[in-house]
């Protein structure tokens, strides 16, 4: 299925913008050398093949709501915008803290959000960019005014840790923007697209836990409530795909990727980052990388990135800035902005 649009506004002098970003990591780092003596691999061995060398862990009381609830209290802050203003919370995330309600709802409680309509998005590592695009169309409708757009995952819960195809690769973390109408100032939201390919969707999944094989004590000895993948397919998959949107996106904002200050990818894999900007022509000095630190934190990457980038500076008013995601489905999808909070 593909979704993909011009972003026309309606609202002609009215532009979407961020106005607040944020994020939240659990204290608890987990290192190379440490999964070392977890599983058979080494610090050089996950390194050289991803890039990372450290991640967070969250603690067993620490939840994915607690994550996305302390990345939305740090993008209110930075936004100086009241938890009453929000009128819509979308959580995006793939671990949620129960199959019902949905963690948005739980979010809602610990933000103080009062006033917000709640729901997930589950995209896996495209989550972000998805719940950025669906935010973007209802503040365009004039449906909603102010949007909390969350990505948040507890990977952590969902990886078997004697798995060392998988355990090496992820973390767990939070970011959280604001998304406004704009007063002129910047661009913000000038195009994006988003595409999904259900004929993927074995490369990179969870078979147990879900209404079509419940949790069993079978199963669950089988570890099927883990994630399995097929890494060199989604990698290959990744690369074309990440590139082929975020020229797409870029070819709809009327940009070229020259003109791109800071390419903002999903934190996968080094290697797959390293593909990605070549093909575009974004040289690494322009790419933001915190994957050696938080490994790949699904859908809290972008937005975990982004709220670094904002805070050391990296990230100024006028800079034209490229979201661009993959993950499991496979879903995509790319987001061309120019940054400033007006
Ligand atoms: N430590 C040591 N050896 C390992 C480890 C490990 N942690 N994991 C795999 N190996 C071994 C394999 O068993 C294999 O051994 P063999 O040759 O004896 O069979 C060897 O290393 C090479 O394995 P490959 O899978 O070919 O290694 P590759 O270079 O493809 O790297 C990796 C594997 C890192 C998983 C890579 O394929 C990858 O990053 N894929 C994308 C995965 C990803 O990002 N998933 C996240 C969700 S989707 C997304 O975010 C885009």
């Amino acid at each position: 299925m593909i979704k993909s649009h011009k972003m026309t506004n309606p609202i002609s002098q009215n532009r979407v913008v961020i106005s607040g970003v944020g994020s939240r990591v659990p204290e608890k780092i987990l290192t190379n050398d440490e999964l070392a003596g977890m599983v058979d691999t080494s610090d050089e061995w996950i390194k050289t093949r991803t890039g990372i060398s450290e991640r967070r862990i969250a603690g067993s009381h620490e939840t994915t709501s607690d994550m996305a609830a302390g990345a939305a209290l740090a993008a209110l802050e930075n936004g100086k915008t009241d938890a009453s203003e929000i009128d819509l919370l979308i959580v995006a995330t793939i671990s949620p803290d129960t199959a019902m309600p949905a963690t948005a709802c739980y979010v809602q409680e610990k933000a103080g959000l009062k006033n917000a309509m709640c729901f997930d998005m589950a995209a896996a590592c495209s989550g972000f960019v998805y719940a950025l695009d669906i935010a973007y169309q209802y503040i365009l409708t004039g449906a909603a005014k102010k949007v909390m757009v969350v990505g948040a995952d507890k990977m952590s819960a969902l990886i078997n840790w004697q798995d060392r195809t998988t355990c090496v690769l992820f973390g767990d973390g939070a970011g959280a923007v604001i998304l406004e109408q704009g007063k002129g100032k910047s661009l913000g939201i000038m195009a994006s697209s988003m595409k999904s390919d259900g004929s993927q969707a074995s490369i990179l999944h969870i078979e147990a836990g879900g209404a079509a094989m419940p949790l069993t004590p079978e199963n669950i000895t089988e570890g099927k409530q883990y994630i399995t993948m097929e890494g060199s397919v989604v990698f290959k998959s990744a690369v074309r795909s990440m590139s082929e949107i975020a020229e797409e996106a870029l070819a709809k904002a009327g940009l070229s990727s020259s003109e791109i200050a800071w390419l903002v990818p999903h934190q996968a894999n080094k290697r797959i980052l390293t593909a990605v900007a070549e093909k575009l022509g974004i040289s690494m000095e322009r790419v933001v990388i915190n994957l050696e630190k938080y490994g790949n934190t699904t859908a809290g990457s972008i937005p975990l990135a982004l709220d670094q980038a904002v805070n050391d500076g990296r990230i100024k008013d006028g800079d034209y800035i490229l979201f661009v995601a993959f993950g499991a489905g496979a879903t995509w999808g790319a987001t061309v902005l120019q940054w400033g909070r007006e």
